[in-house]
């Protein structure tokens, strides 16, 4: 059970640490991911039933290249919200979309995964990505990204999981512990966040986890896709 302590620690780290990393966290992302980054938001975005039009909700938007991928579909005559508490995230959001054809379809707000600034039923779908890792509660993010839904909409969440092969399992173990730390390093000049990323892995549940979380705060049809090994999971469920 997360205590109010523990939960107000755990968010001014997360806080501070995206802070920190803002300038250079696409870069690091699209290096540390051996650019599969692109292909995995596409995915999780083809999971969510949006079309032509349509509207959507980021939540722990960052620098919005998950919102971007909803923009992509809903079009011009679309509407997508991105929402994170880290100003640094939303202002390279913000120069991120002003480069792209969808800066009018997007708009990137400040507000907390814990409590969105959204009444309920308002979106056709919301996404999540490499942030339930990093929210105080996965369940309240969870149920917070329901209650905003319509009823029939997509929850979709997109997230390192725990790869389970073996062979493959204990090499991206080694990069992940021991690789991924020292080029963090390099990338930001600061030892702490991307030895954070591997020790928040650890604490994090395993995949099939997060789909009993998700059937159990009340999503229909609750399901895991396993991408790249295993390394990341999409998960989708429908709000009722
Ligand atoms: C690893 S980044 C992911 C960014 C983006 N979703 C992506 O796909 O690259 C995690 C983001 O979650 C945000 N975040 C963490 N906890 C949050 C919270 N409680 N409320 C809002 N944003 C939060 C951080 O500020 C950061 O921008």
């Amino acid at each position: 059970m997360i205590s109010p302590q523990n939960y107000k620690h755990k968010e001014t780290y997360v806080h501070a640490l995206f802070t920190n990393i803002a300038h250079r966290y696409d870069f690091l992302n699209t290096v540390l991911s051996m650019n599969r980054d692109k292909h995995w938001r596409r995915f999780a975005v083809g999971k969510c039933g949006l079309k032509t039009g349509g509207c959507g909700i980021d939540v722990c938007c960052g620098t919005g290249m998950l919102a971007l991928e909803q923009a992509r579909v809903v079009g011009p005559g679309g509407r997508v919200v991105g929402v994170d508490f880290c100003e640094e995230m939303l202002a390279k959001g913000r120069r991120n979309l002003a480069k792209t054809p969808y800066r009018n379809v997007v708009e990137l707000v400040s507000g907390n995964a814990m409590d969105l600034p959204f009444p309920a039923d308002v979106f056709d779908c919301a996404t999540i990505g490499f942030a339930l890792r990093n929210v105080p509660s996965i369940r309240r993010a969870i149920e917070e990204m329901m209650r905003v839904v319509r009823p029939g909409g997509q929850v979709v969440s997109l997230e390192l999981a725990k790869p389970g092969f073996p062979v493959f399992k204990q090499v991206y173990y080694l990069y992940f512990d021991y690789l991924v730390p020292v080029m963090g390093r390099l990338g930001v000049g600061l030892p702490g966040p991307y030895k954070y990323l591997p020790d928040s892995l650890k604490s994090f549940p395993h995949q099939d986890e997060i789909t009993d979380l998700f059937t159990d705060v009340g999503l229909k049809n609750a399901r895991c896709h396993e991408l790249t090994g295993g390394i990341v999971a999409v998960h989708v469920g429908t709000k009722r």
